[in-house]
């Protein structure tokens, strides 16, 4: 698919087609299956100023938190409990959260569960941070673009540039990680042409995951008054992404679920996403891990009912991508 046939189907109003060479290329891939990641929001500490995000730096009336590494291992335990083998461990980016803490963090996880997937979701770090936690023992890493459009990257990432954030992505990729990115939909000043050129990146970068999530306004960031982004233009960039990208691993983000009623939620599978990543950051915690408003704390219930909504079948492997050895 070209620019003008991604655009085409943005905006479209007939879309059923989409939505079905969407659900048949998953079933080519990984047949019915959705797999289980879980996550731990263990700091909300920022050192960016990201205009959509209720974590930057700037936003005073947020309690900072950053979990001791005893309280994360013993949350580490309930989740291998659950049968759940991805930990995804979030903060904000904050380089004062060092190099040594980090590893020591994932040797310590690693320690209890070494067949558990660690995956590292902590902003840009150098280079020798990304070989230094690789080393450690964690296995993929989670950065996205949010947007590919280089003008409005700049615009709401003050100090930062989208190049610097591809040529991290590329260093991730070589230091050996399974990478995924992903972008956010409805972004204002964000155009299809934008939304068409975020899935030509993915296209061209085949990274091994890919996270699509509408905007969603956060009542402390410079966004505040701006709509949140269309769930159904959203459900269009995650089907064509599945087209484009034929077995990359596509979560239904929390964005998603929080902007979808709750029995709607199977939309966004047969769609084609195959992941639900469930949030096991204790409530004190997560109460100020406030991205966007009303962010949805999504349970292993939930899935339950949304992979039965769906008529798929939950999968608790640890689900390495789909990619290996492609690359
Ligand atoms: N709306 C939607 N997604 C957001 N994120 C941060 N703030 C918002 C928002 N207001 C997403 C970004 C980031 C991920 C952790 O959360 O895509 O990468």
């Amino acid at each position: 698919m070209n620019k003008n046939e991604i655009t085409g189907w943005l905006k479209a109003g007939e879309i059923d087609a989409l939505f079905e060479e969407a659900c048949r290329i998953k079933n080519e891939n990984s047949g019915n299956k959705v797999f289980i990641r879980a996550i731990i929001e263990f700091s909300n500490k920022c050192a960016r100023n990201c205009a959509y995000c209720g974590l930057n730096h700037d936003n005073k009336s947020l309690i900072r938190y950053t979990m001791l590494d005893e309280h994360v291992v013993k949350v580490t335990q309930k989740i291998k409990k659950a049968g759940v083998k991805t930990i995804v461990l979030q903060s904000g980016e904050d380089l004062n959260y060092s190099r040594k803490r980090i590893c020591g963090l994932i040797e310590k996880i690693k320690k209890y569960h070494n067949k558990t997937a660690i995956t590292l979701s902590l902003g840009e770090r150098l280079v020798d941070d990304y070989k230094a936690f690789r080393s450690a023992g964690a296995d993929r890493y989670l950065l996205k673009i949010e947007t590919s459009n280089p003008r409005l990257y700049k615009k709401l990432h003050p100090g930062q540039e989208l190049k610097q954030r591809i040529k991290a992505l590329d260093t991730l990729r070589k230091t050996g990680y399974q990478v995924g990115t992903g972008n956010i939909v409805g972004l204002p000043g964000q155009t299809l042409g934008d939304l068409a050129e975020d899935i030509l990146f993915f296209k061209k970068f085949q990274p091994d995951m890919i996270s699509v999530g509408p905007f969603i306004p956060q009542k402390d960031t410079l966004l505040k008054n701006i709509s949140p982004g269309r769930g159904d233009l959203a459900l269009k960039v995650l089907a064509l992404t599945r087209i484009v990208t034929k077995n990359a691993f596509l979560p239904a983000t929390t964005a998603f679920l929080t902007i979808t009623p709750k029995e709607k939620w199977f939309h966004i599978f047969t769609a084609g996403a195959d992941v639900i990543m469930l949030d096991y950051t204790p409530e004190h915690y997560r109460q100020n891990y406030k991205i966007y408003d009303n962010k949805k704390t999504v349970t292993f219930q939930d899935a339950v009912d949304v992979i039965k909504d769906a008529n798929k079948v939950m999968s608790l492997k640890r689900a390495d991508s789909l990619r290996v050895g492609q690359a």
